[in-house]
């Protein structure tokens, strides 16, 4: 894929919906009795190996693709059967096999879950652990604590320990796992994080009918609800309307309204960013659904100033770091990126991979153990761009590519598809 300089993005779109909430739909929709319908649901490769994986597991679920409308048929908490072929597939969705593995710790069935050459690579053990803790009988395969993930059945009437677990790492996959792994314990259980993780899992269980509850950095849950299937309006996903954002804000005499974006105080940090960057951005229409706030973004081309990110606003724009880093060259003076070093097991180490990356565009950046420095007002200019098969690295260096001089050609760009299938349609098409 050749990007070149572009002209201003104006006008009005809309991005596809959240990944995150997208899944939990699925998962949630499953274990609940009756149906669950999503609208705006979002059609990239991850959330379609959620559905598949559920279905292995006896779980009619429609899909109208084109209409991103899916409507599950909810079997309830003790529904699902063993999976249909041996092995789940997960492909590249970590969120995916942590939270299911939660799940499947819970059955009285076994399974064996994996997924492509990066989910092999990636941590296991930080489920692992917690899920043993819960008396969960399972492993990872090759002993390396990574996928291949066996988990082997719970006896008859054996029920999960309810535990609390102190996560050293603030990660919504790990508590999400955790809290739905509480489902099927004999009592509660609680997760508490060093910081605030995104809090899909609690809100949509909440909204289900589950005993949820949270105080500061700990959620916890009460074993066995009854979940009702329910509808669900996925909000745009903010992850993805970040690329716009940052485009909009870097291209001269842009102006852009971004439609319909979830804004969970838990996944706006790219939002605060942008304000301390003092850039011209507001939102209007702002309402709330099923839990989830939303709003419609406007965004102006800016002068962005360097800023100092670490600390609990970390979690909150973890998936945007890749293009928080394309925005600061852009930016006067020097950014400072820290305690960011889950950055290195991400579907590629992003720390690594930003920096080269740029470096190879001519930016100013050097990494650190934890996150990068960049000092911002170099001029960027294309370069050949190797995605490394990860969508935010392929969407982030296409948005430095419409600012940069010359032309800049992205490698594997189809690994766009895990979460947003018509990027490259959307963002090259505001000159046509
Ligand atoms: C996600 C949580 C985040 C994020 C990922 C999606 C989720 O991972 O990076 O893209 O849906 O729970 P961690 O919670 O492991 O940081």
């Amino acid at each position: 894929m050749i990007i070149k300089k572009n002209g201003p993005l104006k006008g009005s779109i809309r991005v596809p919906g959240d990944k995150s909430i997208s899944h939990r739909a699925i998962m949630l929709g499953s274990l609940s009795d009756g149906k669950t319908e999503v609208d705006n649901f979002l059609m990239g490769d991850d959330c379609i190996s959620t559905i598949s994986c559920f279905r292995q597991l006896g779980i009619p679920i429609d899909l109208d693709s084109n209409k991103h409308k899916v409507t599950i048929h909810g079997k309830g908490l003790d529904g699902l059967t063993a999976p249909s072929n041996q092995v789940l597939d997960v492909g590249n969705s970590g969120t995916t096999i942590r939270l299911l593995s939660g799940i499947l710790a819970g059955q009285s069935f076994p399974s064996i879950i994996t997924g492509d050459a990066s989910i092999v690579k990636r941590p296991m053990g930080r489920i692992l652990t917690p899920l043993r803790q819960m008396d969960a009988d399972i492993e990872s395969k090759d002993n390396n604590n990574c996928a291949p993930l066996q988990i082997n059945k719970l006896g008859r009437n054996v029920k999960l320990n309810g535990i609390h677990y102190h996560s050293p790492v603030a990660s919504a996959q790990v508590k999400s796992c955790v809290l739905l792994a509480g489902l099927y314990a004999d009592g509660e259980t609680k997760v508490t994080e060093p910081y605030v993780s995104r809090n899909h899992t609690e809100l949509m269980l909440s909204e289900f009918g589950a005993s949820v509850h949270v105080s500061d950095n700990t959620a916890s849950i009460l074993p066995r609800p009854k979940l009702t299937g329910r509808k669900i309006n996925v909000p745009g996903d903010i992850s993805s309307a970040a690329y716009f954002i940052a485009a909009a804000l870097i291209v001269a005499n842009s102006e852009l309204l971004i439609k319909n974006v979830g804004i969970n105080p838990t996944r706006d940090g790219i939002l605060q960013v942008c304000r301390m960057m003092e850039a011209d951005i507001s939102l209007e229409n702002i309402r709330t659904d099923g839990g989830e706030p939303s709003a419609d973004i406007l965004v102006r081309h800016s002068n962005l100033k360097g800023i100092e990110i670490g600390g609990s606003i970390i979690p909150t724009l973890i998936d945007e770091i890749p293009i928080i880093a394309v925005l600061s060259c852009f930016a006067e003076g020097k950014t400072i990126i820290k305690n960011a070093e889950e950055l290195k097991v991400k579907e590629s180490n992003r720390i690594e991979v930003i920096v080269k990356n740029l470096t190879n565009m001519g930016a100013d950046i050097t990494a650190t153990d934890d996150g990068m420095i960049i000092n911002g007002g170099k001029t960027l200019h294309g370069a050949k761009i190797d995605s490394k098969l990860d969508h935010r690295i392929a969407m982030a260096f296409t948005v430095a590519g419409l600012a940069a001089d010359g032309s800049t050609s992205i490698l594997d760009p189809e690994c766009v598809n895990i979460s947003y299938p018509e990027f490259f349609k959307d963002i090259l098409g505001f000159n046509q």
